[in-house]
C-alpha cells in the first residue's frame, strides 16, 4: 500500500497534468487567499434566534450570489458569543483579527457585544459591519463601523407621530433596560410630548430574562390609553404578548403599540392571535411587496427553516455591502479604502432602498407603519399601510 503522501503527490501531478492539457497554469483565482469575514454572533443562549437569523440571512446571500468576488473567495468564520457577553465578544474579535487575520468583522446582534468590539476595529483598521445592534451611539464608537440595520430612535419616532395623529394622547412606556430600550423610550417621549402627548408612566425591565407579571399588573391598574414597548427580538416579546393577553389588558381597553422587534415575522407565529391589530413601525416586513424581497425569501427558504425576519435581512444586506466593497476594491483589501466605499453606499435591500449615510455610517431608509393582520393563508403578517421614506436616525 502506498503512503498517503504518495497518493497526495500523485493527485497533484494528475491535477497539474490536467491543467497543462487544458493549456494553462493555475489561475490567480485559485491561488488568491480568501477574503475572510469574522462573524461575531449570539448563536446560543437566550438570544440564539438572533444569531441564527443573521447567519442564515448572510448564507442565503452567498448562496444566491456565489462565493467569489473579484477573483477572491469569500469565507465566513463564525464565533458564538453565547449571549449578551461583551467580554466574550471582545476576546473572539481579537482572535479573529490576530489569529485568523480577517479582512472584515461582521455580525453583532446585541448592542453590548458591538460596543465592546468597536475599539478593536479602530486599532486594527478593519471594517466592522453591524448587521443588527441598534443603539444609536454604536456607529460613533469607531470610524470603521458601518451599520446596515436601523437605530431605535429611527424606528420609534414615526410611531409616536402615528399615535398622535390617531387619537392616542396618553401612553405608558415599557422597554428593556439597556441601550436600545433606553433609546426607544427617550425618542418616544421626545416626539410624543413635543406633539402634545402625555407620558403617564414608564418602566424598564431587565435586559436578560425579565418577568413581565408585575409591570403588566401595574399598567392594567393605571389604565393608560396605550402602552408603547420595545423588547429585543426573541423570547421576550413572546412572553410579553402572552402576559398581555392572559391578563386581559386588551379587554381593559389598553392599546398596544411597539417597534417591529416585538411583532417580528418569525416568532409572531408563536404568539397566537394576541398581536392581531397591533400597530408597529419598522424597516422590514416579510409581507413587503418587491422583487428584491421575493428574491430574498426564495434564497432564505433554501437555507433555513421558518420565516426570516429583519435580522436575516441585516445579514443579507451586510453581505451585500461586503460584496460591493470587495468588487469596488478589485479584491485588494484596505480598511480605509473600504470605509470610503461604504460611505454613501446604496443597497437594493429586501426592505426597500437603503443608503449608508456618509456622515454617520448609519442606514437611511424607509420606516413603515404596519398593522398585524391575518392574511389569506391564515397566518399573521405585518401589513405596511404608511411610510416615512429616506428617514435618518433622529437620535444623533
Ligand atoms: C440590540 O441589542 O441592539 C438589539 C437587539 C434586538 C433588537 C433590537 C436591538 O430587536
Amino acid at each position: 500500500m502506498s503512503k498517503p503522501v504518495d497518493s497526495q503527490r500523485r493527485a497533484w501531478i494528475a491535477a497539474a497534468a490536467c491543467m497543462l492539457a487544458a493549456g494553462g497554469l493555475p489561475s490567480p483565482v485559485l491561488a488568491a487567499e480568501p477574503i475572510k469575514v469574522g462573524v461575531v454572533l449570539e448563536m446560543s443562549g437566550p438570544f440564539a434566534d438572533i444569531g441564527r437569523q443573521i447567519l442564515n440571512g448572510a448564507r442565503a446571500y452567498m448562496k444566491a450570489h456565489g462565493d467569489v468576488v473579484a477573483g477572491r473567495k469569500i469565507e465566513l468564520i463564525v464565533k458564538d458569543t453565547t449571549g449578551m457577553a461583551p467580554e466574550v465578544a471582545k476576546r473572539q474579535a481579537q482572535e479573529l483579527l490576530t489569529i485568523n487575520e480577517v479582512d472584515f468583522l461582521a455580525g453583532f446582534g446585541l448592542t453590548p457585544n458591538a460596543l465592546s468590539v468597536a475599539p478593536l476595529a479602530t486599532e486594527a483598521k478593519k471594517p466592522m459591519i453591524v448587521m443588527n445592534a441598534a443603539t444609536t451611539i454604536i456607529s460613533s464608537r469607531s470610524p470603521y463601523i458601518a451599520r446596515v440595520s436601523m437605530t431605535l430612535p429611527q424606528v420609534t419616532a414615526p410611531l409616536a407621530t402615528w399615535a398622535l395623529a390617531n387619537g392616542i394622547k396618553q401612553v405608558y412606556t415599557l422597554v428593556a433596560d439597556y441601550g436600545p430600550g433606553i433609546d426607544a423610550e427617550t425618542q418616544f417621549k421626545k416626539t410624543f410630548t413635543a406633539g402634545g402627548g402625555q407620558i403617564v408612566g414608564s418602566v424598564r425591565t431587565p435586559a436578560n430574562s425579565p418577568d413581565f407579571g408585575p409591570a403588566l399588573r401595574h399598567i392594567k391598574d393605571e389604565k393608560p390609553q396605550a402602552v408603547f414597548i420595545f423588547l429585543p427580538q426573541g423570547g421576550q416579546p413572546v412572553a410579553f404578548m402572552k402576559g398581555f393577553a392572559e391578563r386581559e389588558l386588551d379587554k381593559a381597553g389598553i392599546k398596544l403599540i411597539a417597534t417591529g422587534d416585538v411583532t417580528e415575522d418569525s416568532l409572531i407565529e408563536a404568539m397566537g392571535n394576541a398581536p392581531l391589530g397591533v400597530v408597529t413601525t419598522h424597516h422590514y416586513s416579510v409581507a413587503h411587496d418587491s422583487a428584491e424581497n421575493r428574491e430574498f425569501l426564495k434564497a432564505y427558504a433554501e437555507i433555513g427553516p421558518g420565516r426570516p425576519n429583519f435580522m436575516a435581512v441585516g445579514g443579507w444586506d451586510g453581505m451585500a455591502a461586503i460584496y460591493q466593497v470587495v468588487a469596488k476594491l478589485g479584491g485588494k483589501m484596505d480598511g480605509d479604502r473600504a470605509m470610503e466605499v461604504l460611505k454613501g453606499m446604496k443597497i437594493d435591500s429586501p426592505r426597500g432602498p437603503l443608503t449608508i449615510d456618509p456622515a454617520t455610517r448609519d442606514p437611511v431608509q424607509t420606516v413603515y407603519v404596519r398593522r398585524v393582520e391575518k392574511l389569506k393563508d391564515g397566518k399573521l403578517y405585518n401589513v405596511e399601510f404608511d411610510q416615512v421614506p429616506n428617514f435618518k436616525d433622529p437620535g444623533k
